[in-house]
């Protein structure tokens, strides 16, 4: 992970904390999916990459239980320190944290039953050859499983603030290819790398997501703490960028319910390929 992500990451973890109740929720049935795919059960050991603030790792060690491990790894520091203490105050021990790049993994062969990454692997610099490292870390017949983000046109939680954001100032759009959180949309292309990683049983499942706020105001603000979107306006006047997020407000006001809370649904894709059980003639 380059220097300058390195940053975005960390300074983008207060923000993740603030919202974390949030995003859970909506996570919450994507993650079981994404979970079963990769077969997890009691006794396995686990890898997570990309953990974030660990939610994963912690859904994962729950259902590994004590007779299994889940080793959990993301590459910002800031990210690392909310999981750890999170995991900690839910009693867990069979969980452990540790700075990893998946653009860069020591591949320590046949070490783990299942791999896990939920909305990590879009921002791999090569990722046939980071999928190639993941593989290897997992014994024959183990199973990785991730989480991405669907076309942006159906993600809506990022896409309605991104919009209404760049179009109220007159900006280009914010890109939505390689490096971004939408790099990896297209089903059948992520299929493809897994296959080309040498995965086998590659197989992907659309779940959707369900954001919930309170209020239009809530959504803006999930938004401009949570992500660093507001840096692709930040060269404009104070004046421009308030008007940019009551834009946004306005935009989310309009999908309000009668009790003033706003939904957003978005699409995911959950893909999962196994690390092939060794043929011997
Ligand atoms: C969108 S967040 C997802 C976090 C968590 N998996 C979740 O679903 O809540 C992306 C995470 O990927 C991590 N990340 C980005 N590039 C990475 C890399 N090259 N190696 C490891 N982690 C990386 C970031 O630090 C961040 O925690």
């Amino acid at each position: 992970m380059a220097d300058q992500e390195k940053r975005d990451w960390n300074s983008t973890a207060a923000g993740w904390k603030k919202w974390h109740a949030v995003s859970e929720k909506a996570a919450h049935s994507a993650t079981e999916n994404m979970l079963d795919m990769a077969g997890v059960s009691g006794g396995d050991r686990v890898i997570d990459f990309a953990t974030g603030l660990g939610d994963t790792a912690i859904a994962c060690a729950r259902r590994v239980g004590d007779a299994g491990h889940v080793y959990a790894t993301d590459a910002a520091v800031a990210m690392l320190e909310f999981a750890e203490d999170y995991a900690s105050e839910q009693g867990l021990t069979n969980v452990s944290f540790s700075r990893a790049d998946f653009n860069d993994l020591v591949v320590d062969q046949n070490a783990f039953d299942a791999g896990i990454c939920r909305w990590g692997l879009m921002f791999a610099a090569d990722l046939v050859s980071s999928l190639r490292s993941i593989r290897c870390l997992l014994r024959p017949g183990g199973t990785f499983a991730a989480i991405v983000w669907g076309p942006p046109e159906r993600a809506d939680v990022h896409t309605l603030s991104n919009t209404v954001l760049m179009e109220t100032l007159g900006e280009t759009p914010i890109p939505t290819g390689k490096g971004t959180p939408f790099a990896l949309c297209d089903r059948e292309e992520l299929e493809g790398r897994f296959a080309s990683a040498g995965f086998t049983n590659v197989e992907s499942q659309v779940v959707s997501v369900v954001h919930e706020f309170q209020s239009a105001e809530d959504y803006a603000r999930y938004r401009k703490e949570r992500s660093s979107i507001g840096k692709r306006i930040s060269h404009r006047s104070q004046a421009d960028q308030d008007r940019a997020w009551a834009a946004v407000v306005d935009a989310a006001h309009e999908r309000a319910r009668p009790d003033h809370s706003v939904r957003f649904v978005s699409e995911t894709i959950v893909v999962a390929g196994q690390n092939a059980v060794q043929q011997y003639f």
